[in-house]
């Protein structure tokens, strides 16, 4: 051991020496990528070793000698680890054998950590103990306080398993569990579960979603045997814990934890726990639960408190405070109607609306229970809303309970419901949208969703929302009715992600007369029926991921339709009567791999389009006097004139010449992809994107075109060095527009092409790919094209044969001071990042590349790294140092 102690220091003092002193040059190696990310990994192994230590139950006692010897070996080796970093990033980088030792002697006591935390009996290391739930959070009243320390102190009890929490819709219970699991996550190393699940479970539950919710919790993946019995696989999975912890958030019906799979308490897991919250003290007791918690309504004085929190210092004012202490007594006690009303209220100067407020709520029945006078202060809130919020308002409740609504998705069917003025474009439509959002979460009626940018309502709004709507909306799931009462009323059908749907039958359809928006998104019909057509008033479509769909009824009578989503479904042609569609502005085609024909003349009428997405559609869009027979041609396309968003791939290059000059200047977005056989391109982003691939090139004139491109991707072409001479012989301009090239698959590209590039042609570049191209040197791309990479942030070298080197020490020192990445692979002969000049150069690696940052040399490559003798390592010229 201690002759591996002197090793290492005699290898920093080396690196030392060799590097920090006389002649300076630069080489980036691979290996201090990969000890800096084994030394991360360990570090983190530590830290978590570090907590189990702390937290050892009683059995588990035995294991700390152990944990604490093999601690104190990684401390040493760890500092030993940064040590030789430290030099490394403040010279250059060596490669050493010597070094190595100390990368497998990491990676073998991470090995022995991991065992160790199995042993302590941690879950997979990669996921959490406990995880954040997002929501509203919890104004500290001393009631919900206490309960909160009453479940606590239950948590805590080696008799008691299972713990009910109860009490009527709005009173809390939801933030009172969230708050104690993101407390838990606060003390996540030292409180006393191993693992912490949450699962809301709601109205229409399904024993197998708990399932996958837990086992997604848990990081696990399933064999195939095991999908069979999920319930025995997490058992089998969870048994190897110490502690558990589930939270199971607003119960119906009671849930058999067995079939589930929760070990119990009397197979011996007693440090399991189950927290349920649920409306019913009969759900609770059904579950068998050892302790019942009644969370009921606030006191005077708390109620009180938190409507002025909400309602601000305005509600204390002398005008307005005796009033403001009725209305808070109306709420009844009622956390959610406290705050919703108070929020409605907030900066609100004048009497006259509080008077207004207060006889509202008294006017509301007084008969009724308080659960249904919460409804009576949701009214009043939502009295206060304009018009038009309301309606965007009553909208979310058509999703179903506790759905997790994606903002531009809910904001698109606004618009075409006809809440927002549709004549404004759609970026304003969009912020406008958002706005209303806002709003609407400011005043309660809407929270954060379970992810980003995605909204959803309370269980009690929604009910109250439903209740204001009537007929209520039943949900559907395998089956719809074939007759049903007709709902002239309806407006909206929202059935998407019914998976098991298979069929919407004709009469369906019928009681829906004046439909806006039927949404099937992700359903698994094969068609639709004829009675669409009858849906004279619909303005959305979405047939989204119905991948089963094949078919299509005529659509020729739908003229007031807008948007059209047929992403990635089975069609192979587009339905009759398309043509006729003339306010559609939203035609969705992207990845219709199998859509072959568009007849001729359908894009002719279209003229309020703005947007027709066809990437990775199987369409090819020809040129006149070059189409197939009978099919759309591009020129169709050009005379729309609202078009901002185009992605198509189309037949022939050498056809699209400058008389689309006009369309792609007037696109905001396009996305072109030249290629009779690949389906989509490989990369498009951005606002301008162009990728060719096998075509012969030599004769294509694309520079009027790469005008307006942002990302140029040429694939797998012929006659490159043709189209490229071109471009630099005749081009007066660079490319300013240009930020993305990649050259992919072009062995045959020549770079000594006999002329001189007299400026960069694109100037701007920050990203560049090369695979298979034969380069010497990424340098060489200087005199063929003239770049000087100075704006560069990303290189990409990939299966480059005959390169040697990326870059000579004169570009290196010239203009790569933007650079922040490298990432080379299979590029088997190469020799060195850099190239530097036999004479000696004194400079140091911030100067040179100041802005990199990383530095990737996949782990295969290390070895041959290694074997590279020193002379090869670009520091070869340099003389020997003097020793200090
Ligand atoms: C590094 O860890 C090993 C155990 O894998 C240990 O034997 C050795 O002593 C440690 N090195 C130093 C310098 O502490
Ligand atoms: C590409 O086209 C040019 C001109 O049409 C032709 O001379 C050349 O042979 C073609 N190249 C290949 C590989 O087909
Ligand atoms: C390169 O040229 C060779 C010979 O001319 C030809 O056979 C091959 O198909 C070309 N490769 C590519 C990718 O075009």
């Amino acid at each position: 051991m201690e002759c591996l102690g002197a090793i290492l220091a005699s290898v920093v003092a080396e690196t030392c020496r060799g590097l920090c002193s006389g002649a300076q040059t630069t080489m980036f190696r691979s290996n201090t990528k990969t000890l800096d990310r084994e030394l991360e990994r360990l570090k983190k192994m530590q830290s978590k070793v570090k907590e189990n230590l702390n937290i050892l139950g009683n059995q588990e006692k035995s294991l700390k000698p152990k944990l604490m010897i093999w601690l104190r070996k990684v401390e040493e080796n760890v500092s030993i680890g940064e040590m030789i970093l430290e030099k490394r990033s403040s010279c250059a980088i060596l490669v050493s054998d010597k070094s190595v030792a100390v990368l497998e002697e990491m990676k073998r006591l991470e090995e022995q950590g991991h065992e160790l935390l199995i042993e302590t009996s941690v879950v997979e290391s990669s996921t959490e103990r406990v995880e954040l739930v997002l929501g509203p959070s919890f104004h500290p009243q001393t009631k919900a306080k206490e309960i909160l320390d009453k479940i606590k102190d239950s948590l805590r009890k080696k008799n008691v398993q299972k713990i009910g929490v109860w009490g009527m819709g709005g009173v809390g219970k939801t933030t009172l569990v969230r708050t104690l699991n993101n407390e838990l996550l606060k003390k996540a190393a030292t409180q006393q579960f191993a693992l912490v699940a949450w699962v809301t479970v709601s109205k229409d539950f399904d024993l197998k979603k708990i399932q996958m919710a837990i086992a997604m919790r848990m990081g696990i993946t399933f064999t195939i045997e095991e999908r069979e019995d999920i319930g025995k696989a997490i058992h089998n999975r969870l048994a190897k814990l110490r502690s558990f912890l589930l939270i199971l958030d607003d119960v119906w019906k009671p849930i058999d934890l067995d079939s589930l799979g929760i070990p119990s308490a009397s197979e011996g897991f007693t440090d399991f726990k189950v927290v349920l919250t649920s409306r019913r003290l009969e759900v609770c007791q059904q579950m068998m639960t050892d302790e019942n918690i009644k969370v009921g309504c606030l006191q005077e004085k708390e109620a009180w408190e938190l409507f002025c929190h909400n309602a601000g210092e305005l509600a204390n004012s002398d005008e307005v405070k005796h009033l403001a202490k009725d209305v808070s007594r109306e709420c009844g006690g009622l956390p959610l109607a406290i705050i919703t009303i108070g929020r409605t209220l907030r900066g609100k100067r004048q009497v006259e609306v509080w008077k207004h407020a207060l006889n509202m709520l008294k006017s509301s029945a007084p008969s009724m229970d308080t659960e249904e006078k919460i409804f009576g202060t949701l009214k009043l809130s939502y009295d206060f809303l304009q018009d038009k919020t309301k309606d965007c308002f009553l909208f979310c409740a058509l999703f179903p309970e506790d759905f997790s609504i994606k903002v531009t998705e809910l904001i698109m069917h606004w618009i075409v419901e006809g809440f927002l003025d549709e004549q404004q474009p759609y970026e304003d439509l969009m912020n406008e949208g958002v706005t209303l959002v806002d709003r609407l979460k400011d005043s309660c009626l809407l929270e954060e969703g379970d992810s980003d940018d995605t909204v959803k309502m309370h269980d009690v709004v929604r009910d109250f929302a439903i209740w204001i709507m009537s007929p209520p909306n039943e949900g559907c799931h395998s089956r719809l009715p074939d007759h049903v009462v007709e709902c002239v009323e309806t407006s909206v059908l929202l059935l998407q992600k019914n998976s098991r749907l298979k069929e919407v039958p004709h009469g369906f359809l019928q009681a829906f007369p004046n439909l806006r928006i039927l949404d099937l998104n992700g359903v698994r019909i094969r068609t639709l029926p004829d009675s669409v057509l009858n849906l004279h008033n619909l303005r959305s479509l979405v047939l989204r991921n119905c991948k089963s769909l094949r078919n299509l009824p005529s659509l020729e009578s739908l003229v007031k339709l807008q948007i059209l989503d047929l992403h990635e479904s089975a069609i192979k042609e587009l339905p009759r009567g398309f043509e006729a569609l003339i306010s559609l502005r939203y035609i969705l085609l992207s990845n219709t791999h199998q859509l072959q024909s568009i007849p001729a003349g359908t894009f002719l009428g279209l003229s309020s389009l703005e947007v027709l997405d066809m990437s990775g559609s199987g369409y090819r869009w020809g040129f006149k006097g070059q189409e197939r027979e009978g099919q759309a041609t591009l020129e169709e396309v050009t005379c729309l004139p609202h078009l901002q968003f185009l992605a198509i791939k189309l037949l022939h290059v050498l056809s699209f010449s400058y008389e689309f000059n006009s369309l792609i200047k007037r696109l905001r977005t396009f996305q072109l992809l030249f290629s009779p056989i690949l389906l989509a391109s490989p990369h498009a982003t951005g606002k301008g994107c162009l990728a060719i691939s096998d075509v012969n090139l030599s004769e294509a004139s694309i520079g009027w075109l790469l005008v307006h491109v942002t990302s140029l991707c040429l694939m797998h072409s012929e006659g490159l060095n043709a189209m490229f001479k071109n471009l630099v012989t005749k081009s007066k301009i660079s490319f300013v527009a240009v930020k993305s090239l990649s050259l992919h698959q072009c062995p045959n590209l020549s770079f000594s092409g006999g002329y001189k590039a007299k400026l960069d042609l694109f100037p701007n570049l920050e990203e560049l790919s090369l695979v298979n191209v034969n380069l010497k040197s990424v340098g060489e791309l200087n005199d063929f094209l003239g770049l000087r990479f100075e704006k560069l942030k990303l290189l990409h070298v990939f299966d480059c044969r005959q390169l040697k080197n990326l870059f000579s020490y004169k570009t290196l020192a010239g203009s790569l001071r933007n650079l922040e990445e490298i990432k080379v692979e299979s590029c088997r002969i190469l020799e060195e990042l850099f190239k530097f000049p036999s004479t000696p150069v004194r400079v140091s690696t911030e100067s040179l590349l100041p802005n990199l940052r990383i530095v990737e040399v996949p782990e295969d490559d290390l070895d041959w790294l290694i074997d590279v003798p020193p002379s090869r390592w670009g520091l070869a010229h340099a003389p020997p140092p003097p020793f200090p």
